[in-house]
């Protein structure tokens, strides 16, 4: 079958910064997180895919068409955001059925495929609401509802959830599991690692401008090393670490090779977070690169 997603060697600069460097990945269905701080080149990266932006070099596929093939790119995918320039003086249902007019539908179709998003994403409450006056989270539930008035093939999600509080970014998780689930490819950005492994079947980090690490949840904790288990005085001051590798049996036999003496000691369990994973994927990229020059 042929991929959602195929980007090979994608490179923009902005004047002399470079911020895509060769970027390639493949995403042949499901989700895909690609996850980078700020200034990773995220945005760079989505805007290419979804043909706002030209790459200087590289090429990439949305379901097999180029994206040199602009209009036909253009009715395969969607991206949240775009329609943002709509939303804030109408309510939620008009803007969806303004959207679903735009994009071609006459008016008895814009309105039932309004009622039928305003009931997938449980809208119903806040149906003739001004999108003004609605929360971050309901207001980035409409934007996404919008985004999918005409079913994409491929959806782009930049940082769907930033700046969301919690139960509201787990409200938006459950909503793009059940988009991936009904069959559209998803790529999302984010900065948080928790995101990236609550939502993703594959997780690339984008740092220095390429892909320095690709895989699983599980496989890249597996590189960043397991949690750690750290040694306490009771004030928190710590006393020891000790690196496991994730598993229970690993935590046991840590813990077994501890001297009787350190059975007054308090422990904690820390899990890697995103810094950490960066510091040892970026230390990572570099050792491989100084041992490529020096091979
Ligand atoms: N239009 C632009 N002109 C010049 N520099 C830009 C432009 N857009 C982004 N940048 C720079 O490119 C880098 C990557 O930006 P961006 O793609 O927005 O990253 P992210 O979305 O991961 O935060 C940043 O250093 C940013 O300042
Ligand atoms: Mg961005």
């Amino acid at each position: 079958m042929t991929p959602a997603i195929e980007v090979d060697s994608i490179r923009k600069s902005y004047a002399s910064a470079v911020v895509l460097d060769g970027v390639s990945l493949t995403v042949p269905s499901g989700v895909y997180a690609l996850l980078g701080p700020n200034g990773a080149g995220k945005t760079t990266f989505v805007n290419v895919l979804t043909t706002l932006l030209r790459p200087d070099g590289g090429t990439a596929r949305i379901c097999g068409v180029p994206l040199s093939q602009r209009r036909t790119v253009r009715r395969l995918i969607s991206v949240t955001g775009q329609f943002a320039a709509v939303d804030e003086l109408l309510t939620v249902t008009e803007n969806l059925v303004v959207v679903a007019r735009l994009l071609g539908l006459d008016a008895a179709r814009a309105r039932s495929r309004a009622a039928e998003l305003v009931e997938a994403f449980d809208l119903g409450a806040v149906a003739h609401t001004l999108v003004r006056t609605l929360s971050g989270g309901t207001a980035r539930r409409v934007d996404l509802a919008m985004s999918l008035v005409q079913r994409p093939a491929v959806l782009f999600l930049d940082e769907p959830t930033t700046g969301l509080d919690p139960a509201s970014r787990r409200r938006l998780w459950a909503d793009i599991r059940e988009l991936a689930t009904a069959g559209t490819t998803v790529l999302l950005t984010t900065q948080y690692l928790e995101e990236a492994e609550a939502l993703a079947d594959r997780i690339g980090v984008l740092a220095g401008g390429r892909i320095v690490a690709e895989g699983t949840a599980a496989e890249l904790t597996a590189v960043v090393g397991g949690e750690e288990v750290v040694l306490t005085e009771a004030d928190g001051t710590e006393v020891r670490t000790l690196t496991t590798d994730g598993t229970v049996a690993g935590l046991a036999a840590a813990l077994d090779r501890l001297e009787p003496d350190t059975a007054a000691l308090h422990v904690q369990l820390r899990r890697p977070t995103l810094e950490d994973a960066f510091t040892a994927l970026t230390q990572h990229r570099t050792t491989s690169t100084e041992k490529e020059v020096a091979a």
